[in-house]
C-alpha cells in the first residue's frame, strides 16, 4: 500500500522521474491513461539555490497533475535544504531526493548513487531535507554502487531513521546502469527491514512485468520509466490486467495516433508551438512503434515546426491505415 502524507493507494502504479521525458504535458498523458503519482524529472539543487532561469522552470507543476512529486539532486546538504524549500514553494505531494543516478557528471559531483558510496553522510542529508520541509520526502535510490558493496538493506533503515517517507528501489546496481536483469528479489529483503513504504523500480516494461512485480515482491507500489515512453497505454493495460486478469483494451493505431497529437497539444500550451513540435520528435518512434510504414511518416514528421504540419501529416497516414485495412482480404 502507498501511503504518504495524505495520499493512500492500493496498487500505486507510479510514473518514474525521467530527464527531458517527465515534463508537464508528458505527466498529464500518463496521469489521464491511470498512472497513480508522478515525479517531476530530477532538478539539480545548486541550480535552484543560484535561482537559474532553466532548472527553475523545471519546477512547474499544475494542479491537474497531483498528485506529484519534484525530485531533486546535490551532494551538498545546504543547497539541498535550499532546494527543498524553493521546491515545496511549488506545493508538490512530495519532495523526493535522487540518490541512483548514475550518470558520470552527477557523480562526479558526489550526487546521484554517489551517495551510496556513504550511507552515513546520506543519512544526514537526507534527514536535514527532512526537518526543513513541511511535506514528506522520499528516497530513490539503487541496490548499490556495484555487486560487491551492494548496501541497499543498511540504506534502507537509515533513511527510515532519518524520516524518509517511502523508498524507490531501482534493484540494479550503479555500474550496471539500465544495462541486465533488475533484482527484484531484493524488495522481499528490504521489505523485512523496513516498515516504510518500498516501491519497485526497474525493468517494468509491460502490464504483465507491473503485475508480476506485484505478484512476486509485495511491493507498495510500481514504478516505471522506460516502459511508459512512447508507451504511456502501459498504465491502462495494468489496471485492466490488475483488476479484471485480463487486457481488453486494443491500443489500435487510432488511440496511438490521438494519443500522440494530445500529448503534442497538452505541450504546447506549456512550451509553447515550435518548441514542443521540436521536442515532440523524440516520442514519434515510441508512439508509431509497429504500425505498417511508420519509418516513412517519421522522417516525413521531422520537416514540421507547427502543428498543422503534423497533425495533417499523421491523420493523413491514419486515413492510409485504415484503408489499407478495409482493402486488405480477411
Ligand atoms: C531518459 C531517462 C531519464 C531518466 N532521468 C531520471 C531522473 O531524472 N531521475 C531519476 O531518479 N531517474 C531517472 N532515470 C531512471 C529511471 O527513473 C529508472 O530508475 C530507470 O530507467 C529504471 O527503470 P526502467 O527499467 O523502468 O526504465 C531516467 C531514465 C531514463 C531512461
Amino acid at each position: 500500500m502507498l501511503k504518504i502524507g495524505k495520499i493512500e493507494i492500493e496498487k500505486a502504479i507510479l510514473l518514474a522521474p525521467m530527464e527531458d521525458v517527465t515534463d508537464i504535458s508528458f505527466r498529464l498523458v500518463c496521469k489521464e491513461l491511470g498512472a497513480d503519482l508522478v515525479y517531476t524529472e530530477f532538478v539539480n539543487s545548486e541550480g535552484l539555490v543560484r535561482a537559474n532561469v532553466k532548472t527553475h522552470k523545471k519546477l512547474k507543476i499544475i494542479d491537474e497533475e497531483h498528485p506529484v512529486g519534484i525530485q531533486i539532486y546535490g551532494a551538498n546538504i545546504e543547497s539541498m535544504v535550499g532546494a527543498a524549500k524553493i521546491a515545496e514553494a511549488e506545493n508538490p505531494d512530495l519532495i523526493d531526493i535522487n540518490a541512483g543516478c548514475w550518470v558520470k557528471n552527477v557523480v562526479g559531483q558526489g550526487a546521484g548513487s554517489a551517495l551510496l558510496k556513504d550511507p552515513p553522510y546520506m543519512q544526514e542529508l537526507v534527514e536535514a531535507v527532512i526537518k526543513s520541509t513541511k511535506i514528506p520526502v522520499t528516497v530513490k535510490t539503487r541496490l548499490g554502487w556495484d555487486h560487491e558493496s551492494i548496501k541497499i538493506l543498511e540504506v534502507a533503515k537509515r533513511m527510515e531513521d532519518a524520516g524518509a517517507a517511502a523508498l524507490t528501489v531501482h534493484c540494479r546496481t550503479r555500474k550496471m546502469g539500465h544495462k541486465g536483469d533488475a533484482e527484484w528479489e531484493w524488495i522481499p529483503k528490504i521489505k523485512e527491514v523496513v516498515n516504510i513504504p518500498v516501491f519497485l523500480n526497474g525493468n517494468v516494461l509491460n502490464a504483465y512485468d507491473v503485475k508480476k512485480a506485484f505478484d512476486e515482491t509485495g511491493a507498495d507500489a510500481v514504478m516505471i520509466a522506460r516502459g511508459a515512453i512512447g508507451n504511456p497505454w502501459i498504465f491502462l493495460e495494468a489496471k485492466e490486467l490488475m483488476q479484471t486478469g485480463k487486457i481488453t483494451t486494443v491500443i489500435d493505431e487510432e488511440l496511438k495516433i490521438k494519443s500522440c497529437l494530445r500529448h503534442l497539444n497538452l505541450s504546447i500550451n506549456v512550451k509553447g508551438e515550435m518548441r514542443a513540435v521540436l521536442e515532440h520528435r523524440k516520442f514519434y518512434s515510441g508512439y508509431l512503434k509497429g504500425l505498417y510504414g511508420a519509418s516513412r511518416v517519421r522522417s516525413d514528421l521531422m520537416q514540421y515546426t507547427n502543428y498543422t504540419g503534423v497533425e495533417e501529416s499523421l491523420l493523413k497516414y491514419l486515413e492510409s491505415l485504415k484503408s489499407y485495412q478495409e482493402e486488405s482480404p480477411a
